[in-house]
């Protein structure tokens, strides 16, 4: 029997200097996609993929993160008192169970490889998972749950796998694709943003993993990679041709990059248009500045 995937990681330390100055103040991962912070869409996709234990690996000024996740006994009574259970039962899922989230500081930005090996020791002899939560996941069935229903048959090592244009594919790691098979993909090589035109292929990782605790013992070892940075593709890519493989997962959803400004404002409309009860004003509003736009033209 296969072990369950029950841990989850969360590398969340980094600086979020590309939301200058908003993230002065702010936390990268309580930014908000319409109403909800981006690390609640991430903690949601790990509960439907039946993570149970949570481990945020933060950095100085992530406090607002922390507060997130605990109950707010004022703003709940004042809710109760008026009666107002539909905004209680959406608090509801921001309540974590205790003892069921931890945070780990990763001490110095040396790179997603260090953050993640920050956790080792919570994560023990386990597989687990990984998520970043910049990339945001529209799916029907949330990508991890995909994930965690191919890794039964798979084991091993698993990462989200995605077909980016091929002039982008140097921001990515890069899968060196061995053998085609479905949605599952078993991967020869693996490397961290490749210099232009040096990419083994335009299939790239994207922020969902579910790898082998050999993965950290692998990290205890590692040197620095691309960007003078200890990366999680170069630990994953040691497992290669071992006996546990690494496979690429196609997911089925649409993935917004939130770590950039283009990406955000996407995922905004996206999941703005999606709720009905906002879609018909913002449609409206898209297609008046889109007629704007071209009688400027
Ligand atoms: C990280 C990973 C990279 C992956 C990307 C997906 O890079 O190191 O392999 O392709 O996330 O978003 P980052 O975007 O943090 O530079």
């Amino acid at each position: 029997m296969r072990k369950k995937v029950t841990k989850a990681i969360f590398p969340v330390a980094g600086l979020g200097t590309r939301f200058l100055p908003a993230t002065k103040s702010v936390p990268k991962e309580i930014m908000t996609l319409v109403d909800r912070p981006l690390i609640q869409y991430a903690i949601d996709e790990a509960r439907a993929a039946g993570i149970k234990e949570f481990i945020f690996v933060t950095s100085r000024g992530k406090g607002a993160l922390e507060d997130y996740f605990d109950h707010a006994p004022t703003l709940e009574q004042e809710l109760r008192k008026k009666g107002k259970d539909q905004l209680l039962e959406v608090l509801k899922d921001t309540n974590m169970d205790s003892g069921a989230i931890a945070y780990i500081r990763q001490h110095k930005a040396l790179g997603l490889g260090h953050a993640v090996w920050c956790a080792r020791r919570l994560i023990g002899n386990e597989p687990f998972a990984v998520i970043l939560p910049d990339d945001v996941i529209a799916a029907e069935t949330p990508c991890l749950q995909q994930m965690v229903e191919a890794y039964s048959e798979t084991g091993g090592n698993m990462v989200a796998a995605m077909e980016v244009p091929p002039e982008k594919a140097s921001s990515y790691g890069v899968l060196d694709v061995q053998k085609e098979n479905g949605q599952i993909v078993e991967v020869a090589g693996m490397v961290e943003k490749p210099p232009a035109g040096e990419a083994p292929s335009n299939l790239a990782v994207i922020g969902r993993y579910i790898l082998s605790p050999n993965v950290l013992r692998s990290l205890n070892k590692m040197k620095t990679g691309a960007g003078g940075e200890i990366q999680l593709t170069d630990a994953i890519a040691q497992a290669i041709g071992g006996d546990e493989g690494v496979y690429g997962y196609r997911f089925r959803g649409q993935r917004f990059d939130c770590g950039s400004k283009s990406g955000f404002l996407q995922a905004t409309v996206s999941f703005g248009l999606a709720r009905e009860e906002l879609r018909s004003d913002l449609l409206d509003y898209i297609r008046d500045v889109v007629q704007m736009d071209q009688a400027a033209e």
